[in-house]
């Protein structure tokens, strides 16, 4: 058979894309804050190398695809059994992990999603069944491809009166993330979510569990301001919510910390009063959830600080972190 035949090239292309795609991975995977060895880390400059001549050869190989946002990088073939998060999540999680990656590790892939079936979702509550923005074909997304997907958006009313989307701050790799309801008026003008009196608390609140806001990410239900403060309607969580769902998606957290009824509401697809919610571990596609008050709540009541306090101390005590010694 002639190798240069148009099947053959085709399938030197699938075979480099295949081989790309998992360079890439391991690249994106290895960008994590551990210490390596001078050995691991001369293996890891080896990968990129050879990363760097795949591509081109690639590129020699290929005919030219038109300019959409690259192929993220696949996730490790097969999620982990629900039992294997389960125990994973039995373990003390240890200090968060800084932003910046000083040396890159030969990380282990991190735990994708467990399969949507095996998850306890009431039955009333409909899971989210649409495509998820920035995601292709099941695959992890990034963060940016998230951003990307969501442009200049004018999926619904409340375009039209925000002067800044604010998407999500913080690590893209956090372990630890907190959602809130949607952007006031200091985080509309700055792009920045829970930058106001309602930010100030829940950055002491960070601080208190022994975190900085750069170790976790804060995101929200909407990403754009309702007017007036006032709460997001059903037609505005539904237009927003598949890009907050590719966002966990993205960052693949250990833990999230809902604030408030519309955080937990909206991600655990039930109806149940915060009130009633607040200080029980449930379960989100995998990832251990606290439902909590939201700060705005415990600026107008608090007496309710203390029971919040008790919700954020069990998230603790989960990465093995002592209030006594931090709060
Ligand atoms: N309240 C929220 O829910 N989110 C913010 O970003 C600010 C206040």
């Amino acid at each position: 058979m002639n190798d240069d035949t148009p099947d053959s090239m085709q399938e030197l292309a699938d075979v480099l894309q295949d081989v790309r795609r998992h360079l890439l991975w391991q690249e994106e995977t290895a960008g994590r804050s551990i210490l390596v060895d001078a050995k691991v880390a001369a293996e890891l400059q080896q990968q990129r190398a050879a990363a760097s001549s795949v591509r081109t050869m690639i590129a020699r190989t290929k005919a030219p695809e038109p300019a959409a946002a690259p192929t993220p990088p696949r996730p490790p073939a097969e999620s982990p059994s629900r039992d294997t998060l389960h125990a994973a999540m039995k373990q003390p999680l240890g200090a968060p992990r800084p932003l910046a990656a000083a040396t890159p590790p030969p990380a282990a892939p991190r735990a994708a999603p467990a399969p949507a079936m095996l998850l306890d979702v009431p039955k009333s509550a409909p899971r989210y069944n649409g495509a998820l923005p920035g995601v292709v074909e099941g695959e992890r997304p990034t963060l940016d491809q998230v951003r990307r997907e969501l442009g200049d958006c004018r999926r619904c009313k409340l375009c039209s009166g925000r002067k800044n989307i604010v998407f999500g701050s913080g690590n893209p790799r956090a372990d630890l993330v907190f959602v809130g309801e949607g952007p006031g008026e200091n985080e509309d003008l700055q792009g920045v979510p829970f930058v106001g009196a309602a930010g100030d608390l829940l950055t002491k609140m960070i601080g208190a569990m022994g975190f900085t806001r750069n170790d976790v990410y804060i995101a929200n239900v909407v990403k754009c301001r309702p007017p007036g403060n006032r709460n997001p309607e059903p037609d505005e969580i539904a237009a927003c919510e598949p890009f907050l769902r590719s966002q966990l998606l993205a960052i693949q957290p250990k833990v999230i910390v809902a604030l408030g009824k519309f955080a937990a509401q909206t991600l655990l697809r039930d109806t149940t009063p915060i009130t009633r919610m607040r200080g029980q571990w449930r379960e989100y596609e995998g990832i251990q959830l606290m439902p909590t008050f939201h700060p705005a709540y415990l600026l107008r009541n608090s007496a309710e600080k203390r029971n919040a306090w008790a919700d954020l101390q069990q998230v603790m005590k989960l990465f093995g972190k002592h209030p006594g010694s931090s709060a």
